[in-house]
């Protein structure tokens, strides 16, 4: 997948984006990220970016020029073209593996106050917002968003990092792990963990990412449960749960 960044701030980008997982996935060639400085396109002498807000009222405003000028060189039109903002649609696991698929994204930082409407209204395809707060810009959005899009494109996880079991995959929380040693200062790991049978151990982890996302997030387990596609063995295990985990609390 290629990634084309349009930010004020381009250092900001270089380590997060060079390390662990996705400096690896960069390396094999599985991402070509390219970071672009939008104060680079400005055509004005003194290389300004920004201006008041007409109407007026706090903050400056990214002005269209060197924002549309850059959009033009990275030759920008076909892709999907993401805009971070606190009134973009929320962010969630499903829209990462939507964009997973993507041949290209071109992502356009926001600072200031905001940017002109005009570039949002002319260039945008995805105004996505990663929460219910307000951050300084645009930077780290962007980085949670290719963090997240990236480990779903195919080859990006190796095999021990498989997304499958984990949180949201199956519309669950993920269960707890525990690793060496099986007593440390007197607290112990669940005996069924080291019981060798398998069978028990899934169920286990099956009740226990019901329980945690019963207990964290109602809204998810509600549309869990209410799941067409659910297995015999999945609807039986939601059974036992009601029953045996339910009554215990
Ligand atoms: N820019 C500032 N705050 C943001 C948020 N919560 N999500 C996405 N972009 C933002």
């Amino acid at each position: 997948m290629r990634i084309d960044i349009l930010t004020l701030f381009p250092d900001m980008f270089h380590v997060p984006l060079s390390e662990s997982i996705i400096g690896r996935a960069r390396k094999k060639g599985l991402l070509d990220i390219r970071i672009f400085n939008i104060r680079d396109f400005a055509e004005n002498k003194h290389k300004r970016v920004d201006d008041y807000p007409y109407g007026g009222g706090a903050g400056m405003i990214l002005m269209p020029q060197p924002v549309f000028a850059a959009l033009e060189a990275v030759d920008a039109k076909s892709s999907r073209i993401i805009y971070p903002s606190p009134k973009g649609k929320i962010f969630n696991q499903q829209l990462a593996i939507d964009l997973s698929k993507e041949e290209r994204l071109v992502f356009i930082c926001g600072h200031y106050e905001g940017i002109d409407q005009r570039i949002i209204d002319h260039w945008v395809t995805d105004e996505i917002s990663i929460g219910d707060y307000v951050l300084t810009g645009g930077e780290l959005p962007v980085m949670v968003i290719i963090d997240a899009v990236s480990r779903m494109i195919p080859g990006v996880l190796g095999q021990e990092e498989s997304y499958t079991d984990e949180s949201f995959y199956s519309g669950l929380l993920e269960y707890p792990h525990y690793t060496r040693p099986s007593e440390y200062n007197g607290l112990n790991v669940p005996a069924v963990l080291l019981s060798g049978n398998h069978q028990n151990i899934e169920e286990w982890r099956k009740i226990q990412s019901l329980s945690i996302t019963y207990r964290m997030r109602k809204d998810l387990f509600e549309k869990y449960i209410r799941r067409q596609d659910l297995s015999k063995e999945e609807r039986k295990l939601i059974e036992k749960f009601f029953k045996e985990y339910l009554k215990e609390k």
